[in-house]
């Protein structure tokens, strides 16, 4: 007799209040600087989560579907390379769609899995896990509602089981090398000899094919950029416009990344009412909210070295767009 979902599920989350704190003080600090800045983990709230599902479907949004290819063709070789046996912890899971065909393939080989997905947005963990549950049910969830440092502090594993980490679409690309480093070390350091992470990494290409996957025709990625302000809106009595701003996106060739921002159509001022705050835009000054770093495969290999692990395998789609990388903890 399968164990019923109330019992293979838990959910990890800190307190609402400090999450809001957070928020607050990040948009104060991003908001009073020179060169203004929100983080990018605030974009997946219900709505931004929803909206990034959304750009996953996108034709011009590549990565996914290039991603998909490659588990498709190739989970069942991924996994064989894998250690076993395994509990799976996921950094940024979302909707865990593309988890499912790596979930087959272990499920395929050990029987059952403890999965451990850690995102940002409890609304859609809650989501997630009622499906999986529905689908596998030999599965185990144990979701953390928080950012990836602080999940993976409390991964669990039992005795036998080696960890493999997950972290697919283009996570990774959102941070800066300083922070890409510090984040793969974090990783490395709740891993033991032996563990893998398999890791997804976007590879340079031409830039209308970057701009047009960040700046899709039906305005999908543009809603998701502007929804920040949105969120901002109500969660602190803002008084932003939204539509006196504009998204844009651009490939910046020589740091290796394309940059989205909120771009202010005029010169106007914003007032923040629970920070106590007012915010001056000129005409054409911008919220840089995100980059998205793009790689060559030699970058990815010095990446895996510079944070403890060697790199194990690579899998491309057939198109050459995507790479899926890995590694093993050394
Ligand atoms: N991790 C995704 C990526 O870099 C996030 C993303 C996709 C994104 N489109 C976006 C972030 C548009 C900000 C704006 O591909």
């Amino acid at each position: 007799m399968p164990k019923p979902v109330q019992v293979r599920f838990n959910i990890n989350q800190p307190a609402i209040v400090n999450t809001q704190n957070h928020f607050a003080e990040d948009v104060n600090r991003g908001l009073s600087a020179g060169h203004k800045t929100v983080p990018p983990k605030y974009f997946y709230d219900a709505l931004g989560s929803q909206l990034f599902e959304a750009i996953c479907l996108l034709p011009e949004y590549y990565p996914t579907r290039a991603e998909t290819e490659i588990f498709t063709q190739h989970a069942a070789e991924i996994i064989g390379e894998a250690p076993s046996p395994v509990t799976v912890v996921e950094l940024g899971s979302g909707s865990s769609i593309k988890t499912r065909q790596l979930i087959d393939a272990i499920l395929n080989r050990q029987g059952s899995l403890h999965y451990q997905p850690i995102d940002i947005s409890p609304t859609i963990l809650e989501q997630t896990a009622e499906k999986l549950l529905g689908i596998y049910p030999t599965l185990m969830i144990t979701a953390m509602a928080m950012d990836y440092t602080h999940g993976l502090g409390s991964l669990q594993r039992q005795k036998s089981e080696h960890v493999l980490a997950l972290f697919l679409g283009s996570n990774i690309g959102n941070y800066n090398p300083e922070e890409s480093r510090e984040i793969l070390c974090e990783t490395r350091n709740a891993l033991r000899p032996g563990d893998a992470l398999l890791l997804g990494a976007d590879l340079k290409k031409p830039a209308e094919i970057l701009e047009a996957a960040y700046d899709d025709a039906l305005g999908v990625t543009a809603a998701f950029n502007l929804n920040l302000l949105r969120r901002i809106n109500e969660e602190l009595q803002a008084d932003f416009e939204i539509r006196n701003f504009r998204h844009n996106a651009i490939w910046n060739e020589s740091l290796g990344r394309v940059e989205m921002h909120l771009v202010s159509r005029i010169e106007q001022k914003v007032r923040i009412e629970a920070l106590d705050l007012t915010i001056a835009f000129r005409e054409g000054e911008s919220i840089h909210t995100e980059n998205s770093y793009k790689f060559d495969l030699d970058q990815i290999s010095v990446m895996a070295n510079d944070s403890g692990f060697r790199q194990h395998r690579t899998w491309l789609d057939s198109e050459k767009r995507f790479s899926c990388n890995l590694w093993i903890a050394v």
